[in-house]
């Protein structure tokens, strides 16, 4: 399978987020062909909008085989009196999967490979899957932590995508689990993905600022 994960960040509102949603479902349902590829396993989608959004898209994960619905971080507390804070245990049976990790959070909000593994612990204690960001060998993969997305920082948002080859080099230089799924991101358009595909080493993509319209999304998709 190689999987296509849409990371909204924080961008759009209800009337945004649903239309996508209709778009979305649409144009999916107009392509056979991606259809097949979702039935028989060969493609699989994740899509992870703002916290707000998540239920928005229930109604595609019920509509499409291998469709699934992802948060974009977790709490690293479990319950309680935490106001404000999204749990794992509140998007139990919701979401399938999480990102954990991504650089615009270790940065921005300094979440350190110490918080992360305790929000990879609740992500998984929820029985959801971590999508665990990293920028290079220095951040630490945790333990039953399976799904890695090889993000590095220079190619983010900035067109400069970083070439398979050189993708393909770093994976050597990370500790990775031997059942790992290795995508990366950064820059991934429909003009840059094809290079990546073509390699059974990079199982998928982890893409920003194309999965923000469902069509360029899935002129990505459509390629797997
Ligand atoms: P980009 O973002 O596709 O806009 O470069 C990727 C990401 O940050 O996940």
């Amino acid at each position: 399978m190689k999987y296509f994960i849409a990371n909204w960040k924080a961008n759009k509102n209800y009337a945004e987020a649903t239309a996508w949603v209709t778009e979305f479902s649409d144009l999916l349902q107009k392509n056979t062909e991606l259809q097949t590829k979702l039935e028989n396993g060969t493609v699989g989608i994740i899509i992870c909008p703002p916290a707000p959004f998540l239920s928005l898209l229930q109604p595609l994960t019920k509509q499409f085989k291998n469709v699934f619905i992802g948060a974009q971080t977790v709490s690293d507390k479990e319950s309680g009196s935490f106001t404000g804070e999204v749990t794992a245990k509140s998007l139990e049976g919701l979401c399938s999967y999480t990102i954990l990790g991504h650089s615009e959070r270790r940065i921005n909000y300094g979440e350190t490979n110490e918080l992360l593994a305790v929000k990879t612990a609740q992500a998984l204690k929820a029985g959801i899957k971590p999508i665990l960001c990293v920028r290079d060998a220095s951040d630490t993969i945790f333990e039953n932590v399976t799904f890695i997305a090889f993000e590095p920082v220079s190619a983010i948002g900035t067109g400069s995508n970083m070439p398979a080859q050189e993708v393909i080099e770093t994976k050597k230089t990370l500790q990775l689990p031997q059942d790992a799924i290795f995508i990366y991101g950064g820059s991934v358009n429909a003009q840059t993905a094809p290079e990546y595909l073509q390699s059974d080493e990079i199982h998928g993509f982890l893409i920003g600022g194309a999965s923000l319209q469902p069509s360029s999304f899935l002129d990505i998709v459509v390629q797997g």
